[in-house]
């Protein structure tokens, strides 16, 4: 099979592309990725040159998008704008690729008659109190972000019921693994304790996340492209559930670093107070996670450790700014 893979040079779109060319041998992949401040070509080392090719374009343009599908028998669309803080910030760039970047896709996959996977979010059922999300839960997002991955899943749903597009759509809880972008909570934690620095709590830190494993995830991809139905919609869920606060004593434990790092700062906007995913419906096609969040936290601590190449320059440059704007006042630096 050829495959476009949108978004392969970022976190888990990355970890997808080693993935799918290890479990599939026969496969080449064709990487369609503008190469923003998250997608990096690092991310790609160690992937066979003569299976993969990386297209620097935007998903939403379609000149672009028509030339890197030539050829393609199915596309998985992991490109988008992903972090909650940035949406807070400036919100343009994520309706612009998350939403209509991701119509101009369904319609080049539709005209094509190939299956087009969508990759998204718990984020967009918003914040549940008790219980788990399922996929009939109410879509309730709260954030930019969230606003923008519910925009792109409405119009996946829409191809599919107006055209018979072969469109179906993943939604994942929190992934963190290998070569996820510092800006996020666990790669953010596990450098700043390596460094001795800061680490920013937002609020009282009760915040609950469901923890996937980022491999997990990609056998939970395989499982819904071979096997999903078009037009519905399937859960992928952690197996763990954890306050913030609890994630970050046990990095820094991992990490050999001090409690007093921890640092109370001021609440995200509109901050979604707890997510829990159930996945009955993927499980029922035969995929469960494997990787608890002490295998995982430990594995994923060891390899930023062992890659200071991969974040070293990171720390500098864009992801500097960012961090200043985003935490400078917040931690009185
Ligand atoms: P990421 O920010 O690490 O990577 C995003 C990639 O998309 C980058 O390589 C970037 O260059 C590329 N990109 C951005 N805009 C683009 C455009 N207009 N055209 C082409 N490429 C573009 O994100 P991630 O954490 O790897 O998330 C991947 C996908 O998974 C996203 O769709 C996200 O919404 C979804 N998701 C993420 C998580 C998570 O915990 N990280 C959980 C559930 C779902
Ligand atoms: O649930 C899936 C989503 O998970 C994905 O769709 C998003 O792309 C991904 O970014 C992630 O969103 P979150 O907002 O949950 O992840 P983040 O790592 O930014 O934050 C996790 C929790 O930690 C959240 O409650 C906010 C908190 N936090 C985050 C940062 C960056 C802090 O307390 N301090 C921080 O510095």
């Amino acid at each position: 099979m050829k495959l476009l893979v949108t978004g392969g040079a970022g976190f888990i779109g990355s970890n997808y592309v080693h993935h799918r060319l290890v479990a599939h041998p026969d496969d080449e992949i064709v990487i369609l990725d503008k190469m923003t401040y998250a997608g990096r070509p690092e991310n790609l080392e160690g992937l066979p040159e003569d299976r993969f090719r990386l297209v620097e374009g935007d998903i939403a343009d379609r000149d672009i998008v028509h030339s890197a599908l030539d050829g393609c028998d199915a596309l998985i669309n992991f490109a988008a704008e992903s972090h909650v803080d940035r949406s807070i910030e400036a919100p343009g760039e994520f309706i612009t690729t998350d939403v209509f970047g991701t119509f101009v896709l369904l319609e080049a996959a539709r005209d094509l008659g190939i299956r087009h996977l969508q990759i998204s979010t718990d984020e967009v059922y918003g914040s549940i109190d008790e219980g788990s999300f399922t996929e009939q839960s109410p879509i309730e997002p709260s954030s930019p972000y969230s606003a923008s991955k519910a925009g792109g899943d409405l119009i996946v749903r829409a191809f599919n019921h107006t055209y018979d597009a072969d469109a179906l759509v993943i939604r994942a809880s929190n992934n963190y693994g290998p070569r996820q972008h510092p800006e996020k909570l666990i790669p953010l934690t596990i450098l700043n304790a390596l460094h001795g620095d800061s680490i920013p709590v937002y609020g009282n830190g009760m915040q609950v996340r469901n923890w996937l494993f980022v491999q997990d995830f990609c056998t939970a991809i395989d499982t819904v492209f071979d096997k999903g139905e078009a037009g519905q919609v399937y859960n992928a869920g952690g197996p763990d559930e954890l306050p913030n606060i609890e994630v970050v004593m046990t990095i820094l434990r991992l990490a050999g670093a001090d409690e007093s790092l921890i640092t109370h700062v001021g609440d995200r906007l509109g901050h979604d107070v707890r997510y829990s995913l159930g996945s009955e419906r993927t499980e029922g096609l035969g995929w469960r996670a494997q990787v608890s969040f002490e295998d995982g936290i430990g594995r994923t601590v060891a390899w930023y450790r062992d890659n200071e190449d991969w974040w070293q320059s990171l720390r500098a440059g864009e992801y500097r700014e960012y961090y200043e704007r985003q935490y400078g006042t917040r931690l009185g630096s």
